[in-house]
């Protein structure tokens, strides 16, 4: 319960239900933000990467969360249409393995520069993804590991090395040899399991290849997660419904559900808009998702992921958020690799972006610069909502981790968002934690947005003043 609010602040508890009512029936541009601003704000070409990291060594700053790693791979099948049709990542078509032998030894080259400024680090989660990081062939796996360990030598002895991938492209050697290397995590990306909306986004994918991988996964005792992706056209909750429990009956443990997210030139922006369901429906969609998830034994780790536990276990996985604010940073490689530096209060930090242009990216390294495309230094305020986006994503808020973290109260500096959010039945709210309940969580990317809407004007306004031209990427997903 929050306190009795006073008439100025039940002013401002009107605004934002009067905001929640307006947009809640509209599409989210980004579904999740995962931090805080998105991408498109981060606008700083000359980031000092050398400087920064070089620092945080030296003040031997570590995240009791620790250090992740994202290992990016550029490439990506030609599908009709093309991307997908509704992905807003960076990809370069795939054309031949002579990309794959070109690449490497440039992401090894990336890798050379950072020669001792990790040395003190461990490593919780290793991430292999794109992309589609299982175009490499069986051999190119122990090599991939080879350079991460170059430069890491030191993964916690429970790291979880999830690599991602199509499910058309895993074969069982190829599987062997990944799990040889030291990767104990396939996430698939199967998206849906019906071939006739694989057709629509061109993927050359079919139900029986997502079902033919996961058993190789489990003959090979190799964790897998499969991604999919609800809020297609004409899908409806029976439909997925259908799906979703052919795909629970295989026994995998973990699911990533994504609300499908449409923007920027993408076939499903220009093409498919109008056979999209509603966000409402979308909504119904994702309770009846929810509902059967639970029903087969799943808890929720996060808006979009779920697992079913083992008595024993306990998984840092890249998915999830961090739960502690500040809690753990990320380090992204590679084309399009995003990092996640958060800093310190006394001397706040970066997120920045590698060049999302392969030519770029090897140009960089070429001239022996880091290959940044683009970054954002935070301010406090940056930080405080960059951490708070993350929580949210696994639901809840830990008031007292917050103001341990930033010295703010939680409650007071949202507060009318607060009291909305709790009168909608939306949230609860104890002497600890702010949760996200009921269709609140569904609406966590509005909620997300309703938080960091002034902020955000603040830095656009900033930005204009400075004219700087928007990034190519402003539609893209975080
Ligand atoms: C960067 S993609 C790479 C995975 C792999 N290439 C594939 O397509 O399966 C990672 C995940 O993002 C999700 N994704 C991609 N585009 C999306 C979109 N427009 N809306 C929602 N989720 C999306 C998919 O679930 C996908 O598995
Ligand atoms: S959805 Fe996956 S395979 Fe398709 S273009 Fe995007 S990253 Fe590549």
């Amino acid at each position: 319960m929050t306190p009795a609010i006073n008439p100025a602040e039940r002013a401002q508890v009107k605004h934002v239900h009067a905001f929640l009512d307006k947009q809640m029936h509209e599409r989210q541009v980004n579904k999740v933000l995962h931090g805080f601003p998105s991408v498109r704000l981060w606008q700083e070409r000359n980031v000092p990467v050398k400087q920064f990291l070089t620092e945080r060594r030296d003040r031997r700053e570590r995240k009791a969360g620790g250090l992740s790693l994202y290992v990016a791979s550029p490439f990506c099948p030609k599908t009709d249409p093309e991307r997908c049709g509704y992905c807003l990542f960076p990809i370069e078509v795939f054309t031949g393995m002579g990309q794959l032998e070109t690449y490497l030894p440039y992401l090894e080259r990336e890798g050379e520069m950072y020669t001792g400024l990790f040395d003190a680090d461990e490593i919780v989660s290793i991430y292999f993804g794109g992309g589609t990081a299982n175009l490499y062939k069986a051999e190119h796996y122990p090599r991939l590991m080879a350079i991460v360990r170059k430069v890491f030598p030191n993964f916690r002895a429970d790291a979880v090395i999830t690599l991602e991938g199509l499910p058309q492209l895993f074969t069982k050697d190829k599987l062997l040899r990944m799990k040889a290397s030291g990767v104990n995590r396939i996430s698939m990306g199967a998206q849906q399991l019906n071939d006739d909306l694989n057709k629509l986004s061109g993927r050359p994918q079919t139900v029986k290849q997502v079902l033919q991988a996961i058993e190789w996964c489990h003959e090979l005792d190799l964790e897998c997660n499969v991604d999919l992706i609800f809020g297609w056209p004409r899908q409806t909750p029976e439909r997925m419904s259908r799906e979703l429990e052919q795909l629970l009956k295989t026994g995998i443990r973990h699911v990533t559900h994504y609300e499908l997210n449409v923007g920027g030139k993408s076939d499903f922006a220009l093409n498919h808009r109008h056979e999209l369901p509603s966000e409402d429906e979308n909504l119904e969609l994702y309770r009846a998702s929810t509902e059967l998830l639970e029903r087969y034994g799943f808890r929720q780790l996060t808006v979009y992921d779920w697992e079913k536990p083992l008595p024993s276990a306990t998984t840092a996985l890249y998915e999830e958020c961090t739960r502690d604010f500040d809690g753990n940073e990320m380090f992204g490689w590679g084309f399009a690799g995003v990092s996640e530096f958060p800093g310190t209060g006394a001397a706040p930090g970066w997120n920045y972006m590698n060049h999302t242009v392969l030519r770029n990216y090897y140009a960089a390294i070429d001239r022996g610069e880091f290959p940044v495309e683009c970054g954002f230094h935070f301010a406090s305020e940056d930080r405080r909502l960059s951490g708070l986006f993350r929580s949210l994503q696994g639901m809840e808020a830990d008031r007292n981790k917050y103001l341990a973290a930033y010295g703010v109260d939680l409650l007071e500096e949202y507060r009318p968002v607060w009291q909305a959010l709790l009168e909608r039945e939306w949230a609860m709210i104890t002497d600890d934690r702010i949760r996200l309940i009921g269709n609140g969580v569904f609406y966590t990317p509005l909620i997300q947005t309703l938080l960091g809407s002034r902020r955000m004007e603040e830095l656009k306004r900033s930005l204009i003043s400075k004219t700087l031209p928007i990034h190519p990427l402003q539609s893209a997903p975080q």
